[in-house]
């Protein structure tokens, strides 16, 4: 299956319009591998016939699955390891000598894809830090796509997904198994307030954030969608908050604003004096 130049740059505008994902050129593969289980779900005979459906009905819910289709939901358990390490010995402790008065502390997890990093930190958080349990923690996690939100609202895994970077202990100790998956606990699903919205437009309200995981999503997009996203960021973040990227992301050239903060083989960034 194949696009024609026309139909791959019909599909590349209505992503960007969208999500603000940039797909370069030599994607071209890439969309005809990620579109073509589509075709078949929708019962069409080639992408172009899907392409051309899209164009004439633009808004019957075809061109969404798309744009889904389009987004990259990578992600493990305790992925990268390190930023959990780093939770674990630095940040939590400091926050919680910060935060002793308030006895408050607000998480959120943009880009959360199928539920795996907002869930590890839910983990961490009962493993490590007990005392917590009286105090009042926020959980949010979102993402753009309602098929990611909604695998994060049931938190069921796979053998291989739980595979991926739970210790086997913590796939015990929170997890019941269902069939063949493996599910959350619901005392755990329960704390998280999941949201769907798009990071490259306007943000619903959200509290002042004491630690914001924004990790492997802004490398998908250009340089203006960063800044945007950016000084949002600096909005919502307390100024002793920690900002979390993924290994590849950086805010340098990007908004000077936010100083680097590594530690050891990982970083965070801060807006406020560090
Ligand atoms: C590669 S995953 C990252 C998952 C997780 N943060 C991690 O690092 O393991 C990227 C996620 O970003 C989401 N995403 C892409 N564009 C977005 C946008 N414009 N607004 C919000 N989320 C977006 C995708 O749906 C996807 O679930």
């Amino acid at each position: 299956m194949s696009l024609s130049e026309a139909e791959f740059s019909y599909v590349r505008d209505l992503v960007y319009r969208q999500a603000a994902i940039v797909l370069e050129k030599e994607k071209n593969y890439l969309v005809e591998a990620r579109l073509s289980p589509l075709v078949r779900r929708h019962g069409f005979n080639s992408l172009s016939e899907l392409v051309a459906q899209m164009r004439s009905q633009p808004n019957n819910g075809l061109s969404w699955h798309v744009v889904e289709a389009m987004t990259t939901n990578e992600t493990s358990f305790f992925r990268d390891v390190h930023p959990f390490e780093l939770l674990k010995k630095n940040v939590l402790p400091e926050l919680i000598q910060r935060r002793a008065a308030l006895r408050q502390i607000n998480f959120w997890c943009a880009a959360a894809s199928s539920g795996q990093e907002i869930y590890t930190i839910l983990m961490l958080l009962r493993e490590n830090f007990p005392q917590l349990q009286t105090w009042k923690i926020n959980f949010i996690a979102s993402d753009i796509s309602k098929e990611m939100l909604e695998r994060c609202r049931e938190g069921c895994y796979s053998q291989l997904e739980v595979n991926r970077g739970l210790p086997a202990p913590l796939l015990i100790n929170y997890f019941q198994k269902i069939g063949t998956q493996w599910q959350i606990k619901d005392e755990l699903r329960r704390m998280v307030d999941f949201r769907q919205f798009n990071l490259a437009q306007a943000w619903p309200a959200l509290p002042p954030m004491d630690v914001i995981f924004m990790r492997n999503v802004l490398i998908y997009f250009d340089m203006e969608t960063k800044k945007g996203i950016l000084s949002r960021v600096k909005r919502i973040l307390k100024p002793d908050g920690y900002f979390f990227l993924g290994g590849a992301e950086t805010t340098l050239n990007i908004d000077e604003s936010f100083k680097r903060v590594q530690i050891d083989k990982t970083a965070y960034y801060q807006t406020g004096p560090v």
